[in-house]
């Protein structure tokens, strides 16, 4: 890459990044880097091939599997290579015919060929476990992409499409030499979307998880229900979202819909993470069924509380919404909830009081900790793996070692997550990336910086870190900021989950230029698929 390091007045900017004084696009986007960065690629020599959208296909190999889910993935992709580039090119140039001829040219490369060499199966879904590694070879001996696993395929396919650039003059497209060897560092790279404070509409959602699968990002964390609304239309319990969503048939997600998410999630090898979270944050579950709620007595504000762990007929209806659960929702994993508990309520309740006393019950952590410990137990025996908020770990309720810990809470997350994993848990850590945390708009530095291996843990104890989540929380976010809110400062996180472990960048503006400019090309490169990703560092333009 050339960088024009101008080192003239500079001044901070208040998103921590040094601005310089001078014309023109101060962040110029780079041309054909992969975003999140892979683990291994070797540009061979200055060698390049020129791809005619129009004329580019994918060849599958002679003893590649096939099903459908690669098949849709190469449609979809030679979509986006043919389309959006040939598009782009007529709104903004004339269309000009691309002559290449100097000494590097290679020739015009009208197909990828690709190879899946093991198995491919439309009924599975992306797992925890799923294998995401692919080579990739641009080269003049070989162009082709393999992988033993179709979720490998999709990966390269994204990789592959991020490789073709625009010439300065805007008249060829080119895809320099190029050989990788990638594979994700972590398992679990999440984005969860919240979508109970606000309602996210249907299009949007997908359009999110489009979005994640071009930032290689993996878990979408469906925080579906919370105080303010019960968007989610049970099987078992209708009413729920009948009295409980802010509109009972606009505004809900209906069980066609779930299904429709969990199916375009599966074809991005996106995995879907519901989150239903008890005993707190259910008020708006109150609203079909106040009983469930534990009744405050002369607590100013509050008429309810968390859900009544005292009552047998919490636990029935609660274990019957988790059976439903593991019907509807396809991933092994399941996500508890269990934060921020308000105790108020059952502080003033004497009925919750003398159930404490009858069974030696110390406080009302520890109270917590029955609930949910009943809750871990019931749904690992209808066979779900449980993930919980740090709260249920470190109000010291009995967990099985399997339990995940998700730390989230920002004064201490290092020796949380110290704790966590020495206790032997598997952790996923939130902490750093709260998207609804704003600085400037531009404060994608601190996202990129933070590293879910920053804690002072043994290997072992890293090892059981899964991965990190970004978090769309949602009091001031709806569909119609959504995107911008979320990128690409969630893309900083993405890559940080994705690439090798990175040294900080600092925020010298010549040191940091690197990473800007390539986040400046991912951005482009959504807005052209259609993606409101807002910019990300400062002036700058995109085509
Ligand atoms: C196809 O697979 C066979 C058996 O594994 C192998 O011998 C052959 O070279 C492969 N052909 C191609 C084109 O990769
Ligand atoms: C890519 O090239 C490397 C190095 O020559 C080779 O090891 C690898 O098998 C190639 N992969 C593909 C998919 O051609
Ligand atoms: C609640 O369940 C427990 C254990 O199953 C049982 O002993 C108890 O009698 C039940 N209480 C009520 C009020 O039904
Ligand atoms: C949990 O246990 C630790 C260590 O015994 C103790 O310091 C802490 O206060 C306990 N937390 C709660 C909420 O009971």
């Amino acid at each position: 890459m050339r960088w024009l390091l101008v080192l003239l007045l500079s001044i901070s900017a208040t998103n921590g990044l040094e601005y310089i004084f001078k014309p023109g696009p101060l962040i110029p986007a780079t041309k054909g880097e992969v975003w999140p960065k892979p683990q291994r690629e070797d540009k061979l020599d200055d060698g390049y091939f020129s791809v005619l959208p129009s004329f580019f296909r994918f060849a599958l190999s002679k003893n590649s599997s096939t099903c459908a889910t690669l098949t849709e993935a190469l449609d979809r992709y030679r979509h986006l290579i043919v389309f959006n580039n040939r598009r782009v090119q007529k709104i903004y140039f004339k269309v000009r015919s691309c002559h290449e001829a100097d000494a590097n040219f290679l020739g015009y490369l009208t197909s990828l060929e690709v190879e899946l060499t093991g198995k491919c199966d439309d009924e599975e879904f992306p797992s925890f476990e799923m294998n995401e590694e692919y080579t990739l070879n641009v080269t003049s001996a070989t162009q082709k992409l393999t992988s033993s696993t179709v979720w490998g395929i999709l990966r390269g396919l994204e990789t592959f499409s991020q490789l073709i650039y625009l010439t300065d003059d805007y008249s060829c497209h080119r895809v320099e030499t190029t050989q990788i060897h990638d594979y994700p560092r972590f398992a679990h790279r999440g984005l969860l979307l919240d979508t109970s404070r606000h309602y996210h509409t249907k299009e949007s959602i997908l359009q999110l998880l489009d979005a994640m699968s071009y930032n290689k990002m993996n878990v979408f964390h469906w925080h579906i229900t919370d105080d303010y609304s019960f968007p989610y239309v049970s099987i078992n319990f209708p009413e729920l979202s009948q009295k409980g969503a802010f509109h009972p048939t606009l505004m809900v997600y209906d069980q066609k819909f779930v299904k429709e998410v969990q199916e375009y999630a599966r074809k991005r090898g996106i995995r879907v993470l519901v989150e239903f979270d008890t005993p707190g944050h259910t008020l708006s579950w109150g609203l079909a069924k106040p009983d469930l709620l534990t009744k405050c007595v002369n607590v100013p504000r509050l008429e309810l509380g968390p859900i009544d762990p005292t009552k047998n007929s919490s636990y029935e209806f609660v274990f019957k919404l988790f059976d439903e659960i593991k019907e509807v929702f396809r991933d092994k994993y399941t996500h508890l909830g269990g934060d921020e508990v308000d105790f108020a309520c059952w502080e003033s309740n004497p009925e919750v009081n003398q159930f404490m006393v009858d069974r030696d019950i110390a406080d009302y952590s520890a109270l917590q900790s029955y609930y949910i410990q009943k809750l871990i137990d019931y749904v690992s025996s209808i066979g779900l793996k449980s993930i919980v908020w740090e709260e249920v770990f470190t109000h010291n309720a009995t967990l099985p070692e399997t339990t995940v810990v998700n730390v989230w809470k920002s004064d201490d997350p290092q020796s949380v997550l110290d704790q966590v994993t020495k206790a032997g848990h598997p952790a996923i850590i939130s902490s750093y990336w709260y998207l609804d945390i704003l600085q400037t708009g531009g404060d994608w530095l601190k996202f990129y910086n933070a590293d879910p291996w920053d804690f002072p843990g043994t290997d072992q104890q890293k090892a059981l870190v899964l991965g990190a989540e970004a978090c769309m929380w949602s009091e001031v976010v709806d569909s119609n900021n959504l995107e911008s809110r979320v990128w690409p400062r969630a893309s900083a996180a993405a890559e940080r989950f994705w690439s090798a472990q990175a040294p900080k960048q600092p925020a010298l503006l010549e040191e940091v230029w690197p990473v800007a400019s390539r986040l400046q090309e991912q951005t482009c490169r959504m807005n052209r698929r259609g993606i409101n990703a807002q910019p990300p560092t400062g002036p700058s333009v995109c085509f």
